[in-house]
């Protein structure tokens, strides 16, 4: 995720660019880059960093032109650096490019235009945009450069695949801004003498409410005056303008009250980006590999946190798909605990951040160990990623909110993905089933989308939960760990005691905790432990506690007869079903905490990330 902002009008475009790019850094923040025509002339200033270190860097060099693109960047191929920080340039320097998501063809398309002669200057995707740009104008004549210039970016699409938006200026055209929106945001603002375009409506809302939002496939073309809009066959279409009524604040979470519930629903598309990674990298990195997967005995799983439940949950994955022994350890503890030596040892480190201390205490002691290791990491170029052999990257753009929901369930996904490639890998999947998990594990997205609809009669059942001074979470397998992240996420936004149980362990000693009334939220899917879920809720029942099923079509009927309430979602294979049942349990934490007016994204005492120990 990265933040696009251009703007054409009379004055000059860099004090709004700044603007709005300080209003995208929630898409991105390790580089951030400007560029504007002035005189006919491309200047460009890029920093490291932050949008104030850009603004500091731009200061010096004080560039000025009525047309102008800028970037936040968060890293997806190539470290965050100077020279991979957008806008990038053609071999020419005249055409400038921003963009947003992955081009997934770039190798290929930049190996071809290294033939042709193109010289590239950074390890971006982005830059084949503006060298495909260049080459097609070589071979395109028009009555005009504007027309010229348009028919470049027209067939460049065609060749482009993947998920992106981008905004494109060319230097003999100083009068336009081409931008093109293809599966990521893309949004036009129209104001009284300037007209904008961005990631999201925040970076120009203070300027004008009157908005375009790009469908997929569609090019825009920007001029002072007016936009003009083109279909994916270049035919001219006629744009819907909307107008927004949201405050800026509201604007900057994309219209919801907090980051956490924009997170929250972020996830389908988060989910996607990552298994788009998945296709993409992971197959690519575990291909070269293979020799020494096939060695594998022992893997050791550490984290903290949120990433330690989804780590707890990949030993049931890399056991069950790849056949492997699969320790886990709390980053924390494994730094200081005896680790037995062992030969063909994989450590594997999780972290959205990258930057947890304990994390990173934990992958040097598994060097000094000799153990192999791997990484599961949000943060491209991130501490973590350099005391690893590889790096896996979830790519499910930045967390905002202390409170981590969309990085565990694309942490999961990750570690489901690498314990079926793995499975592969050694022999321990047929090619048959591993097609089959692989299939089901595409279409995840669309049923974390329905899992969303959940969210008012959570809602409506926290409104009865949120004054209990203590909260039980159960689940089996599985569903044990989300019981664990459930608790986790209610303790770290709501301030309650919230515990998870193993379903089957209740009876030896936690029962005693459960009096009347006390809220206990069972996790209990249509599976082959359901029954025994079934006598864990009579248990509870019978202590008098409040007990709430989250189920699927198939088990509430039986659910109804031991439960107070069921909450059905839907049913996948066991599996997968975690990443749906954590939907239900992100949305109680959410509302218990903004009925009891905590600081949601902030809660108290908590750090988005710890980096001492
Ligand atoms: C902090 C955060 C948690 C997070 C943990 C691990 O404690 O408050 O939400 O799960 O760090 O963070 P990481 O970036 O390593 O996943």
């Amino acid at each position: 995720m990265c933040g696009i902002i251009g703007y054409i009008g009379p004055k000059n475009s860099v004090p709004f660019l700044i603007e709005g790019l300080k209003k995208l850094e929630y898409r991105g923040y390790d580089s951030a880059g400007l560029a504007v025509i002035e005189k006919g002339k491309v200047r460009r200033v890029r920093a490291v960093g932050k949008v104030a270190e850009l603004e500091r860097a731009a200061g010096q060099i004080n560039p000025k032109g009525s047309c102008g693109l800028g970037h936040t960047r968060w890293a997806t191929h190539g470290k965050p650096s100077e020279e991979n920080s957008h806008p990038h340039t053609d071999c020419s320097g005249e055409i400038v490019v921003v963009h947003n998501g992955i081009i997934e063809n770039f190798l290929k398309l930049k190996e071809h235009l290294q033939k042709l002669g193109h010289t590239f200057r950074s390890e971006t995707d982005t830059e084949t945009i503006a060298h495909l740009i260049e080459e097609n104008l070589k071979h395109i004549s028009a009555k005009t450069e504007e027309e010229r210039f348009l028919s470049a970016v027209s067939r460049a699409n065609a060749k482009l695949h993947g998920a992106f938006a981008y905004a494109v200026m060319w230097s003999k055209t100083p009068k336009q801004i081409i931008a093109v929106k293809h599966q990521s945001p893309l949004v036009v603002g129209l104001g009284k003498e300037a007209n904008f375009l961005a990631s999201d409506v925040p970076a120009f809302l203070k300027y004008t409410n009157r908005v375009l939002f790009l469908e997929d496939k569609q090019t825009v073309v920007l001029r002072s005056d007016g936009i003009e809009l083109f279909d994916e066959k270049n035919h001219s279409i006629k744009p819907k303008i909307t107008k927004i009524s949201w405050d800026q604040k509201t604007a900057e979470k994309g219209g919801y009250a907090h980051f956490m519930l924009k997170e929250i629903y972020d996830q389908p598309q988060a989910l996607e980006d990552t298994l788009r990674t998945v296709r993409n990298d992971f197959f690519r990195i575990l291909k070269s590999k293979s020799e020494d997967l096939r060695k594998i005995k022992n893997i050791h799983l550490v984290a903290c946190g949120t990433a330690y439940h989804a780590a707890l949950i990949g030993k049931y994955y890399l056991e069950n798909f790849a056949g492997v022994m699969v320790s886990v350890d709390l980053a924390s503890e494994f730094k200081y605990r005896t680790v037995a030596p062992s030969k063909n040892t994989l450590c594997i480190a999780i972290s959205q951040s990258g930057e947890t201390a304990d994390t990173l205490g934990a992958l040097k002691k598994a060097k000094e160990l000799g153990f192999k290791r791997w990484g599961i990491c949000n943060v491209v170029g991130a501490s973590l990623t350099r005391l690893c052999d590889h790096v896996f990257y979830t790519h499910c753009g930045p967390e905002i909110s202390v409170a981590s929901t969309k990085a565990f369930t694309s942490q999961l996904i990750s570690l489901y993905a690498l314990a079926i490639l793995l499975g592969q890998a050694c022999g321990h999947i047929h090619q048959s089933q591993f097609k089959k998990y692989y299939k089901e594990l595409m279409t995840l997205p669309k049923a974390l989308a329905e899992t969303l609809k959940v969210e008012n009669e959570i809602k409506s059942l926290s409104r009865k939960a949120y004054l209990a001074n203590r909260f039980i979470f159960l689940g089996r397998n599985v569903n044990f760990p989300i019981a664990l992240e459930g608790a986790l996420k209610l303790k770290e936004i709501s301030y309650a005691s919230a515990e998870g149980f193993a379903a089957g362990e209740i009876k030896h000693g936690p029962i005693s905790i459960i009096d009347k009334g006390t809220p206990v939220i069972v996790l209990m899917p249509a599976d082959s432990l359901f029954d025994k879920m079934l006598s864990a809720c009579q248990e509870c029942r019978a202590r008098g506690a409040f007990v709430v099923a989250i189920t699927t079509p198939e088990g509430k009927e039986a659910a109804a007869s031991v439960t107070d309430k069921q909450i059905i979602i839907p049913q996948m294979s066991a599996f997968l079903q975690p990443m749906l049942n954590i939907i239900p349990l992100q949305f109680f934490a959410y509302w218990v905490a903004k009925r009891l007016g905590r600081d949601i994204d902030q809660p108290r005492n908590l750090a988005k990330s710890v980096t001492v120990e």
